[in-house]
C-alpha cells in the first residue's frame, strides 16, 4: 500500500498524480495517490476497455510506443474506478460480437458522457454508433485482412492523411450510417462508413485496427487521436517507468528488506534492478543454481550482479541435490514437479536466512497476468510450468512486482536504460527446469547434461555468428536417450543424436520452426558431432507448435 510519504516524493517528480499499479499480494485494488485536486490535471494516460478482441492488448501497448501511458481493463470495469483514474482518453477495443447478438458485451452510454475523447475500434465503434442512434448491420460481406481505405473528409482524425490508403479489417457488422451529429470521412468496398467522428462530443470510430502493422498509417492515426484529440504528452518512456516504479516500490516497502529469486532470465534480472534502485542492498537476490542452467550461464549472473552491478546476492549450487532427486525419473511431469518442489524447498530455506525479509520480488509480466487468467480468461494447462514466479502464496511474503503492466519488449528497454548487460536483456526464453526438459526419454545424468550442454553452446555460437539470435524466439538443442550407430574415424560408433529445434514466434502460443541456412546447419552439425564426445547424428526438428511444443516435455 502506497504512503503519503511516497505520494510527496512523487509528485517532485511529476507534479502529477501518480498510479500505483496492482499488486497481487494484497489484492487490491489499483491505488491512485492524490496529489492534485485540480480537476485541470488528468493522468497522462489513456484507457482501452476490451470487448474482447484479438488485439486489445497491442492496442494498449502501440499507445505506450507513443509515449503515453495505456493499460487495458475489462468493459465492464465500474464507471467509478475509470473516473478516479483520470484518464485523458478512452478507447473501445474490437471484439468478436455483433451489437445485436444475445450477451453481446454492451456499451454503457455515461462512458460517452465523462467529458473525455472516445475512439471506438471496429466492434468499439459499432457499439459507440449503434448506441447513439446510427446504423449498425451486417454487410453482405465481411472484410478480413488487407482492405484500401478511401478518405472522403479528414476531419481531425485523419488530418493529413491520403486520401487513399490500406488498412487492415476484421469485421462482419458494419455501420452504413454515423448517428446524428457524427461526420462519415472514409469508407472500404464493404463499409460505407470506415471512420467517423463527432469533434463537438470528442468521439471518434474506425472500423480499422490501427495497432497492427498492416495498417500503415495507423500509428499517426492513434497518435492524432492521444496528442491532438485528447491532448496527451508523451511521458511513458522507460526512464519515466524507472522513476515511477522506484517510487512506488520505496512506498510498499518502505524501510523493510526485500528478497528476489534469480533465474538468469531478462524478467526477473529487470525486476531485481529496479528493486535495487529503490532500495539499494536491502535488497538480496537468490540464485538457486540447479546446474541445468546452459554453458557457463550460472557464472555470468553471479557475476553480472556480484560483481558488475553490486548487487547483494546468494549463489546456491544445489546442483547435487536436484541430480539426487531426479535419479530414476523419466516421465516429464514428474520431473517438472520434482524440480519446481526442489526449487521451492532451496528458495525457502535460503530466504528464512535473511532477516526480517517481509517482500518477494517477482518479475511477473503483463502477459503472465493475463495467461494466469488475471483478466477472467484461462488457458488450458499443457504443461506445469515451473518458473521463479511459481513460489507459493504461503511464503509468508508481500509481493512486489514492479513489470506487471509491461509487456516484454517494453522490459527489455528498461532492462537496457538500467544497464543490464546485453547478454541478458536479449536471452531467449529459457524454461524454468532448464536442461532437464531437454534430456528426453531418460533419466537425466550430469553426463547428458554436459553433452547437452556443450552441443547448445554450439549451437548459440552459430546462431549467434550467423546474426539470427534476437531473430528466433528460441534455439537449442535437444538430447534423446537413444543411441544409433555412425561410423567416425573408420570405426564404428553407438552415441547420442542432438535435435536441433529452432522457433519463431510471438508470444510462444504458437510457433513456427524456424528455416535455418543450411550454412548454419552444416557448420552446426559439423561442430556438434566432431567436439561433442558422445553425439554422433545430428537431426533437425521441423514441427510447428501446435502440434508439437516448443519444449519436448
Ligand atoms: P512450450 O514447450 O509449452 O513452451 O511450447 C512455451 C514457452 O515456455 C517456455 N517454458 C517454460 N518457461 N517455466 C518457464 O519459465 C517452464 O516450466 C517452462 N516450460 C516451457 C518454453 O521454453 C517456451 O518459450
Amino acid at each position: 500500500m502506497a504512503e503519503p510519504a511516497a505520494a510527496k516524493a512523487a509528485a517532485e517528480d511529476t507534479a502529477e498524480r501518480v498510479h500505483v499499479p496492482e499488486r497481487s499480494g494484497n489484492g487490491a485494488d489499483p491505488e491512485i495517490i492524490e496529489i492534485s485536486t485540480s480537476p485541470e490535471t488528468a493522468n497522462e494516460e489513456v484507457l482501452v476497455l476490451d470487448f474482447g478482441g484479438q488485439y486489445s492488448q497491442l492496442i494498449a501497448r502501440r499507445i505506450r510506443e507513443c509515449g503515453v501511458f495505456s493499460e487495458l481493463l475489462p468493459h465492464d470495469t465500474p464507471i467509478e474506478k475509470i473516473r478516479r483514474r483520470k484518464p485523458r482518453g478512452l478507447v473501445l477495443s474490437g471484439g468478436p460480437a455483433s451489437v445485436y447478438a444475445e450477451g453481446a458485451p454492451p456499451l454503457r452510454a455515461e462512458l460517452l458522457e465523462l467529458g473525455i475523447p472516445v475512439l471506438g475500434i471496429c466492434y468499439g465503434m459499432q457499439l459507440m454508433v449503434h448506441t447513439l442512434g446510427g446504423d449498425v448491420q451486417q454487410a453482405p460481406a465481411g472484410e478480413f485482412g488487407r482492405t484500401a481505405l478511401t478518405v472522403r473528409e479528414h476531419g481531425t482524425l485523419l488530418e493529413g492523411l491520403p486520401d487513399d490508403q490500406q488498412c487492415w479489417m476484421s469485421h462482419r457488422d458494419t455501420v452504413f450510417s454515423p448517428p446524428p451529429g457524427f461526420t462519415a470521412l472514409a469508407s472500404s468496398p464493404e463499409s460505407p462508413v470506415a471512420a467517423t467522428e463527432d469533434t463537438a462530443r470528442g468521439l471518434y470510430g474506425i472500423q480499422f485496427h490501427p495497432e497492427v502493422v498492416h495498417t500503415p498509417h495507423g500509428t499517426e492515426i492513434l497518435t492524432r487521436f492521444l496528442r491532438d484529440v485528447a491532448g496527451c504528452r508523451e511521458r511513458w518512456s522507460p526512464a519515466s517507468v524507472i522513476t515511477e516504479q522506484v517510487d512506488a516500490i520505496r512506498a510498499q516497502v518502505g524501510d523493510g528488506r526485500a528478497v528476489c529469486g534469480l533465474s538468469g532470465g531478462v524478467d526477473s534480472a529487470t525486476a531485481a534492478l529496479l528493486v535495487h534502485r529503490a532500495i539499494g542492498d536491502r535488497l538480496t537476490c537468490v540464485f538457486v543454481d540447479h546446474g541445468m542452467m546452459r554453458k557457463d550461464e550460472a557464472e555470468q549472473v553471479v557475476t553480472a550482479f556480484r560483481d558488475q552491478l553490486e548487487v547483494p546476492l546468494v549463489h546456491v549450487d544445489a546442483e547435487d541435490r536436484f541430480l539426487g532427486r531426479l535419479e530414476g525419473v523419466t516421465e516429464p511431469e514428474r520431473k517438472r514437479k520434482i524440480i519446481g518442489e526442489e526449487f521451492i524447498r532451496v528458495f525457502e530455506e535460503e530466504a528464512a536466512k535473511i532477516d526480517d525479509a517481509r517482500f518477494l520480488v517477482q518479475g511477473t509480466l503483463y502477459s503472465d497476468v493475463i495467461e494466469s487468467g488475471g483478466d477472467g480468461r484461462a488457458a488450458a494447462t499443457i504443461k506445469s510450468h515451473h518458473n521463479v514466479g511459481g513460489l507459493p502464496e504461503d511464503l509468508d511474503l508481500d509481493l512486489v512486482e514492479p513489470l506487471r503492466m509491461l509487456f516484454k519488449d517494453e522490459v527489455r528497454a528498461v532492462a537496457a536504460e538500467l544497464d543490464l548487460p546485453e547478454r541478458f536483456v536479449w536471452r531467449q526464453p529459457f524454461p524454468g527446469p532448464g536442461l532437464a526438459i531437454r534430456v528426453v526419454g531418460g533419466e537425466v545424468t550430469r553426463e547428458r547434461l554436459e553433452i547437452l550442454r556443450d552441443a547448445d553452446a554450439i549451437l548459440q555460437e552459430e546462431v549467434r555468428a550467423a546474426g539470427l539470435y534476437r531473430e528466433l524466439w528460441q534455439s537449442f538443442c535437444v538430447l534423446p536417450v537413444v543411441r544409433s550407430v555412425g561410423v567416425q574415424g573408420d570405426e564404428r560408433s553407438y552415441a547420442y543424436p542432438v535435435v536441433i529445434r529452432a522457433v519463431t514466434s510471438d508470444d510462444a502460443m504458437t510457433a513456427d520452426w524456424a528455416r535455418l541456412p543450411y550454412e548454419l546447419l552444416e557448420r552446426a552439425s559439423n561442430r556438434i558431432i566432431n567436439e561433442c564426445s558422445g553425439v554422433n547424428r545430428v537431426a533437425l526438428d521441423i514441427t510447428s507448435k501446435p502440434p508439437g511444443t516448443i519444449e519436448w516435455e
